[in-house]
């Protein structure tokens, strides 16, 4: 648990006379789910969108594996086995589930019949096995957010960004999601999650990071960050409760 694989230090960006990101400095070791928190504009997908390549940080370094990724593409971050999902599902919806999955799985397989061997896989693991050949559009939300992790899964992550994945769904749903998660990582990929309900990030997390006008203001173990007043004052004292 010592390898640092993902390193944020000192990282800010700044959107015009916003500061969304302010002096950001934490690591994610390989084999640890580590959650992300933070009231809402907090900027918790904006850390993400930084690490995976869609945006380049005004100030600091982003390492990954122990080399910088700040300023590389997401397709360069990716091939390094980075890979985020979105906190607005949108998948291709004219395409079959099994299409959507391909889509990832062509980047590390140029052969279709590889490509789709993976998918398949993929989608197994998330269980979406049997829905293969349905239009994505026929999903249900559950099965979208499943369908954007398989995407993810079928590009070969070391590291797995999730963003919200839990998100408007039903309470059975929700634990079906942990389960997943906690699959993931006994596969051996390390995850990083955003995640607005408690109760899944407390379960799933090794380490918690809360951030809050885009400085972070606590990083513990759930307990200890549950804990803190100041974490306590940022959901409850503000008029972003959650
Ligand atoms: N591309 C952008 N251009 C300008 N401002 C942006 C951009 N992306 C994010 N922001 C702003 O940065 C801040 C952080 O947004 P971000 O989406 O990262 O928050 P978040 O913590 O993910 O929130 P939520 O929990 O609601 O998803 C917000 O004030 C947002 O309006
Ligand atoms: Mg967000």
């Amino acid at each position: 648990m010592t390898q640092k694989l993902l390193e944020f230090e000192g990282v800010g960006k700044s959107f015009g006379g916003l500061r969304a990101i302010d002096n950001v400095s934490f690591s994610v070791h390989a084999g640890e789910i580590v959650g992300l928190i933070g009231p809402n504009g907090a900027g918790k997908t904006t850390l993400f969108a930084l690490a995976s390549g869609f945006l380049k940080p005004t100030d600091g370094q982003i390492r990954f594996d122990g080399k910088r990724v700040d300023g590389q593409t997401p397709p360069h971050i990716c091939r390094a086995g980075l890979v985020r999902t979105f906190q607005i599902v949108k998948p291709f919806g004219e395409m079959t589930v099994l299409e959507n999955a391909m889509v990832g799985a062509f980047l590390h397989h140029h052969r279709p019949a590889d490509a789709r061997e993976v998918a398949a896989g993929v989608l197994k693991q998330v269980g979406l096995g049997g829905r293969e050949h349905q239009a994505a559009k026929t999903l249900t939300l559950s099965g979208r957010k499943r369908l954007e992790v398989a995407k993810a899964l079928a590009t070969h992550p070391k590291l797995l960004l999730l963003d919200e994945v839990m998100a408007g769904l039903t309470t059975v749903e929700i634990a079906g999601m942990v389960d997943l998660v906690h699959e993931l990582r006994g596969a051996g990929i390390s995850i990083l999650v955003i995640e607005h309900n408690m109760k899944a990030v407390m379960n799933l997390s090794n380490r918690i990071v809360v951030i809050q006008y885009g400085k972070k203001i606590a990083e513990g173990s759930p307990v200890e960050v549950a804990n803190d007043p100041q974490v306590i004052s940022a959901y409850l004292g503000g008029e972003h409760a959650a």
